[in-house]
């Protein structure tokens, strides 16, 4: 089962009042951890421009802003016109002060110059491009030379016990969640999704191959999710 992407932007729209509430209670608040460590890979310094793909509600856009200072710039880009409505608000309310853009577009067609951008994140982003080749190639468009980005999502784990174990959190704890709150179909896309999302080692070569010079990547959580580290 695969979306296309306006498949894909719908039904981001329509999870939109639920991501944030069932993103904290499912992780167990763990990922703000990620996020974190997304953002330290990246290096942000005061005065950068950062750019977050894939912004959703707006967590990693808003980190990398308070690293980046008022001096700084962070533009958060996302197609969904009701996730970057909550990350404008969430936004508002808690950073008034910092520079955040939330600008409506798509991650394969970025509406950014050519070598504008100093640092960027992407969460659970690139398991949900139709195009994952051509979503590295615009991202690595838009960085600065030696510019780095960090690309964190779910990863499968090699480790058979690890393995099972995540196959039986989405199918038994994240989707009857998801029931609860109406939202069955669109949570159960989850693990097709992560099945054909690239291993570790394949989104390295992916990274090469869209022309990066450097690209790790990071399993953590036991290699269920991971962070795909990249420099042009
Ligand atoms: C799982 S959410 C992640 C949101 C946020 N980055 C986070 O970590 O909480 C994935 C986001 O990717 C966006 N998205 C998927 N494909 C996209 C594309 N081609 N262009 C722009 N946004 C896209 C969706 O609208 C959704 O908000």
């Amino acid at each position: 089962m695969s979306y296309s992407a306006s498949e894909i932007q719908s039904l981001f729209d329509r999870i939109a009042p639920i991501y944030d509430q069932l993103n904290q209670s499912l992780s167990l608040g763990q990922h703000r951890i990620w996020k974190q460590m997304a953002v330290k890979w990246v290096q942000p310094q005061p005065g950068e421009t950062g750019l977050d793909l894939c912004c959703g509600s707006g967590d990693l856009a808003m980190l990398l802003a308070r690293e980046v200072g008022t001096t700084g710039q962070v533009t958060g880009v996302d197609f969904s016109a009701a996730q970057l409505a909550i990350a404008r608000e969430r936004s508002t309310n808690r950073y008034p002060h910092l520079p955040l853009h939330w600008l409506q577009g798509d991650a394969l067609n970025l509406p950014l110059a050519d070598h504008s951008v100093d640092c960027a994140t992407m969460g659970y982003g690139l398991r949900n491009v139709t195009d994952i080749p051509r979503c590295l190639r615009e991202l690595h468009r838009v960085l600065k030379p030696n510019a780095k980005a960090a690309i964190l999502d779910f990863h499968r784990p090699s480790q058979p016990l690890l393995r099972a174990f995540q196959q039986w959190y989405l199918d038994t704890v994240v989707v009857p969640t998801a029931k609860r709150l109406g939202s069955e179909a669109d949570y159960a896309y989850i693990a097709p999704s992560l099945d054909r999302f690239p291993k570790g080692l394949e989104q390295v070569q992916l990274a090469r191959k869209a022309g990066f010079g450097k690209a790790t990547h990071y399993p953590i959580a036991g290699g269920m999710m991971g962070i795909l580290v990249v420099a042009k």
